[in-house]
């Protein structure tokens, strides 16, 4: 059941990535060229993408995979690549925009659907795989792991997700930045320590036929992020 403090946090995101943020996350997401520290925020992101992508099949043909909060789309079209009927949603309308004018037409067996909205919106359907790449690391880790409940309902047998790895330096930004007002500032990135986030899935009753897979951490200048596979357990 999403709280009060997803509800808040998801309309700061809106107004971040729909208004503040837009021309910036456009250029990030594309070729154009870029400052030295963001595109060490590229690459990393690049990285990230490939380890996501590792942990699907090579052959998704037949299969429906969720991008949760697919941006400009870069994900939800190399799943589609591969052959799979890809439903691709996010809460800012103008992002989704971009991303259906950057989609090919030939996308050979696969295809994108791209949506407004909210990643838990039950309407979507089912899905063999749920990708949420950086769309979480917003949200603190008591949501994250509601948000993987709620998705884990729709899903057969994966979730791929990432979160911002609790680093000293980050958990300092992020006690600052609570003192000051935020203005239009990003919403603060939610440090997550991996062993409290695997604390919260165990002792979680709807994920208990899930189990952690992967867990891979990538920094790459100004990028850290750490990808996490949960996989549906067979048999039961
Ligand atoms: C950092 S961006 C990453 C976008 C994309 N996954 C990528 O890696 O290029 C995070 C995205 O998540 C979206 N988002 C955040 N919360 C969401 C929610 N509850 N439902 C759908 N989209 C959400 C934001 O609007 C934003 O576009």
């Amino acid at each position: 059941m999403p709280t009060l403090s997803y509800h808040e946090r998801r309309g700061e995101l809106q107004t971040y990535f729909d208004r503040t943020a837009v021309e910036a996350w456009s250029r990030l997401t594309s070729d154009a060229p870029v400052s030295r520290i963001r595109a060490t925020v590229r690459a990393g992101r690049d990285e990230m993408r490939a380890m996501l992508m590792s942990c699907l099949p090579t052959d998704m043909r037949g299969m429906r995979l969720l991008d949760a909060g697919c941006g400009t789309g870069m994900l939800a079209v190399e799943a589609a690549r591969r052959g799979a009927e890809v439903v691709a949603i996010d809460i800012s309308p103008t992002l989704v925009q971009l991303a259906r004018e950057r989609t090919p037409q030939d996308l050979g067996a696969g295809s994108v659907r791209f949506k407004v909205g909210d990643m838990l919106d039950a309407s979507l359907g089912r899905f063999d795989y749920v990708v949420a790449m950086d769309s979480l690391i917003h949200y603190d880790a008591r949501d994250v792991v509601r948000v993987l409940e709620g998705l884990a309902a729709r899903t057969h047998r994966a979730i791929v997700f990432t979160f911002a790895p609790s680093t000293v330096a980050l958990e300092i930004m992020h006690a600052v930045g609570r003192v000051f007002p935020r203005g239009n500032r990003a919403p603060a990135i939610e440090p997550v320590r991996p062993a409290q986030l695997s604390r919260l899935i165990a002792q979680s009753q709807p994920l208990s036929q899930w189990a952690p897979r992967r867990t891979h951490r990538i920094a790459v200048g100004f990028y850290t992020s750490q990808a996490f596979e949960l996989v549906r357990e067979q048999g039961l």
